[in-house]
């Protein structure tokens, strides 16, 4: 098992560009199932999640080319061989469950074994199925957690869902089954997030009829079929965010290229109240922790455009070394706060109560053994050692390797001291 070995190198100072979007890639590929014709996706980030998916879309029977050297994935439709996908890919990535509403959709069943919960929470997928069976689907689900939960309808018809959360994965599975259903689909308290948007954008490229993608209403007009279509994958909002705080927890100077500011609008503010500078550039950003004493902040986790779960591990890391006390409150997994021990272990201060963690930051962290515990946990981690005393030691990398493309390179290259051994 390969481990991170990192250290403190001083203040990161550079330029960085960010990576298309893991979240966004994913649910692109699974779409491509819907398409008749050859459909071609750009910056697509070489990521294991997404070679997963690529491995995905060809056990149902698909051609799929990737071309990491170009960022380019070309998946040509083929007739679908199998509605059923391989477990061990489901358990792998939980993101498999994408492929559901388009499997469905395409050749009227979809069965996968339920993808279970991970360390950050149960993440169930029953918003996802009421989806599929408010559009006329009869779904299975087994007992036994070997068996495939099964969804079946040998056409979909429109229909009306409320989602009683706004799950990102259950607003995109059911707007992707709903392109190809007859008649129109209506999705209430729908997710916001900027993929989704992305996703509906690919989607009517080839041929679908979505509206108010983007807001918490989206309807879509089915039809018979959808073409091939060329697609830009958006940037990775979350890795963005990841390096605005690595300037930020290094007192540093990092010029962000490839980077959409309204995608990143709560991070800012946040940043912003600390007293971090964050200008605008033609192509991102430029933030600067080194201009001012930093202040502490209280964050809490929202669906978008709240404050992403997904960067309240990086954030509590860097409120760690702001004097003062901070509070996190975590609002969309129930058992995000893995990293905590871990920052711990690091002589960070922060009591926790529920979901709330109070920090007591600016106490200096030092260098410990961790775990990545989940992706981003492991960036936060990474972010810690970055500004701690001594080596720190992350291990389960693997984790972080799934989000982010070549992290140790960028980091290095702003002037990071990391690398990456073999245990
Ligand atoms: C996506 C992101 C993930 C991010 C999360 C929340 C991808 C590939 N992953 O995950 O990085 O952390 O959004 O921003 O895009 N829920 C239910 N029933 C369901 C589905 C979800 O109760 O059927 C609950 C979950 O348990 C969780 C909350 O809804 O508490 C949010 O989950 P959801 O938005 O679905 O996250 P994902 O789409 O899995």
């Amino acid at each position: 098992m390969a481990k991170y070995l990192v250290q403190n190198n001083g203040p990161l100072r550079g330029e960085v560009v960010i990576s298309g979007a893991k979240n966004a890639v994913l649910p692109l590929l699974a779409a491509t199932i819907l398409a008749d014709e050859p459909c071609e996706i750009l910056d697509v980030p070489p990521l294991r999640d997404v070679d997963v998916m690529c491995r995905l879309l060809r056990s149902v029977g698909f051609d799929v080319v990737e071309d990491y050297r170009v960022g380019r994935v070309i998946v040509s439709p083929q007739k679908i061989i199998n509605d059923e996908v391989p477990r061990e890919l489901v358990k792998q990535m939980r993101a498999s469950i994408l492929a559901m509403g388009p499997l469905l959709a395409r050749s009227g069943r979809a069965a996968m074994a339920s993808p279970g919960g991970c360390t950050i929470g149960a993440r169930p997928i029953d918003l996802h199925l009421k989806g599929f069976r408010a559009m006329g689907a009869v779904t299975t689900e087994s007992a036994d957690p070997d068996a495939p939960t099964v969804a079946e309808a040998k056409q979909l018809m429109g229909g009306r869902v409320y989602l009683d959360f706004p799950s990102v994965g259950a607003t995109e599975n059911i707007m992707m089954a709903a392109t190809l259903a007859q008649g129109s689909t209506s999705i209430e308290n729908a997710a916001q997030e900027p993929e989704i948007v992305d996703l509906a954008n690919f989607l009517n490229k080839m041929g679908a009829k979505i509206k108010g993608a983007g807001t918490d209403s989206i309807r879509v007009e089915g039809v018979p079929s959808l073409h091939g279509a060329t697609h830009t994958v958006i940037p990775d909002r979350i890795e963005t965010g990841t390096f605005m705080v690595a300037a930020a927890i290094t007192r540093g100077d990092l010029t962000i290229h490839n980077a959409l500011p309204n995608h990143v609008k709560a991070i800012t503010a946040k940043l912003l109240d600390c007293g971090v500078s964050v200008e605008e550039t033609d192509d991102g950003f430029r933030v600067r922790g080194d201009l001012q004493p930093l202040n502490p902040t209280d964050i809490k986790t929202m669906p978008y455009p709240g404050f992403p779960t997904d960067m309240q591990p990086q954030f509590m890391a860097f409120l760690t070394t702001v004097e003062g006390s901070s509070s996190v409150v975590e609002k969309v997994f129930e058992n995000r706060y893995m990293h905590i021990r871990e920052l711990q272990l690091m002589g960070a201060r922060i009591a926790t109560e529920g979901n709330n963690a109070e920090i007591q930051g600016g106490y200096g962290l030092k260098g410990a053994r961790v775990k990545a515990t989940d992706l981003r946990a492991g960036a936060a981690l990474v972010l810690a050692g970055l500004v701690a005393e001594g080596v720190t030691e992350v291990s389960n990398v693997h984790y972080v390797e799934r989000g982010y493309a070549d992290f140790t390179g960028k980091l290095k290259r702003l002037g990071a001291r990391i690398e990456k051994v073999e245990d």
